[in-house]
């Protein structure tokens, strides 16, 4: 294996001493099988057909954190080719819901293969250990990190994944399924209800001294690292457990409710005209080691953004990546959370690739909560024609 390329990419924000979760989500070049539900035949020549779905229902109360993995999930069946994939919170009647009643921290896609004769025990146990087979992204993250295809956050809501033609994301291909496995897919998903919460920023960083943690926390919780989660760990993935409480104003009471994900899935059935994706998560936290030939990755998925006292100049998270392959960037995105200036990625040669740009909210309704991610852009956007692929 020879290491030719290196992507950089830096995460760049103008907080003040709070965690932030830094990932890149950028599919490039490379990925079969019968539907669901309503499937709508676009108009136009490109065939592409779309289902709107929902995920199972979810409670959440208020201050309450749901960290859920929603197995098995609806997906299009056959040979097909993903266009897009876009995800948002709405509750029990199918209206989307705000961001400051309810904040999307993640939501990820996760492709897993699961043993036929087991499903029936699967379904019934949820173990994600016995039958299953989790694939991975062809990103650089080790182990069980950042396993995920499509994933974003807060800003889902408004940003489109759509990915120009002749590309498409190959899923369902018999040929490439183990015997006796069936492919699906899974929602990763974490959501914090912050209404009537004490701080309702500091709730959706996760910060632990905000949550009603067991007291015994720092004394049993392991880290990413498998080690005992050190006492300076301020806030993050580790203190927003499923149904950890953040703490509430004096008295807030409020009722329960019940969400879902919608989520909309645009493909074509699968044929020569379509040219496969891969996709590569790269994380702004890696501590990439080698030794000596081959890369070692040591992805973290969030970090502390260090105080930086009275100055406003954004802090820089920064990582360079060795790439074992070389390739063509068709698409690129950034999970943001509040806070964030831009994330770049650069090539070997130090010219930008692409930067995603967020746009923040300005109003009350779901989709531009003031003070809230909206959107992102993408620069430059999905390229149209192979010829103007920017190779790295
Ligand atoms: C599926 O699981 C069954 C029951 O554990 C096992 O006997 C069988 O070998 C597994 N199939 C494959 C293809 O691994
Ligand atoms: C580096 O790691 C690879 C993969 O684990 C291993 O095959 C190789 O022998 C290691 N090389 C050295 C110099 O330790
Ligand atoms: C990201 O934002 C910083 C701060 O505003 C700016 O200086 C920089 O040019 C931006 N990066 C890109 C690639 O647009």
């Amino acid at each position: 294996m020879t290491m030719t390329n290196t992507l950089s990419f830096s995460y760049m924000v103008n907080m003040r001493s709070i965690f932030k979760v830094a990932i890149i989500l950028l599919s490039i070049m490379m990925l079969l099988f019968d539907t669901t539900h309503s499937v709508v035949l676009e108009s136009g020549e490109n065939h592409i057909k779309s289902a709107t779905l929902f995920s199972e229902k979810f409670e959440v109360g208020p201050g309450k954190i749901a960290v859920k993995t929603l197995l098995d999930i609806d997906f299009p069946r056959g040979h097909i080719g993903v266009k897009s994939f876009d995800v948002e919170v709405v509750d029990e009647v199918g209206n989307s819901v705000p961001l400051y009643e309810t904040y999307l921290h993640h939501w990820f896609g996760v492709k897993y293969i699961e043993n036929i004769t087991m499903s029936p025990y699967i379904k019934q146990s949820h173990d994600l250990l016995n039958g299953i087979e989790f694939e991975r992204n062809d990103g650089a993250c080790q182990g069980f990190l950042l396993p995920h295809y499509w994933g974003l956050g807060g800003e889902s809501r408004g940003t489109h994944s759509n990915l120009p033609d002749p590309f498409a994301v190959e899923l369902g291909n018999a040929a490439n399924i183990k015997h006796g496995f069936k492919e699906k897919w899974l929602f990763s998903i974490m959501i914090i209800d912050t209404r009537g919460t004490h701080d309702r920023k500091g709730c959706t960083e996760c910060r632990c001294k905000l949550m009603n943690l067991p007291k015994d926390f720092y004394n049993v919780m392991m880290g990413i690292n498998g080690q005992l989660l050190s006492k300076n760990y301020k806030g993050g993935l580790f203190c927003c457990q499923d149904n950890v409480q953040c703490k509430l104003k004096n008295d807030f009471r409020g009722p329960t409710r019940k969400l879902s994900l919608r989520y909309k899935i645009r493909w074509v059935d699968w044929d020569e005209n379509q040219v496969p994706l891969k996709f590569y998560i790269l994380d702004s936290t890696d501590r990439v080691r080698s030794n000596g030939s081959t890369p070692i990755h040591d992805c973290q998925a969030e970090y502390t953004i260090p105080r930086n006292h009275d100055n406003d100049f954004p802090h820089v998270k920064k990582a360079d990546i060795p790439m074992t392959k070389g390739g063509y960037l068709i698409y690129g995105t950034a999970h943001m959370h509040t806070g964030v200036v831009n994330v770049t990625l650069y090539g070997q040669d130090g010219r930008v690739l692409c930067t995603s740009s967020p746009k923040y909210g300005t109003g009350k309704e779901a989709g531009n909560e003031k003070g809230y991610l909206k959107c992102q852009f993408v620069i430059p956007n999905p390229v149209p024609s192979r010829s103007k692929m920017e190779k790295f």
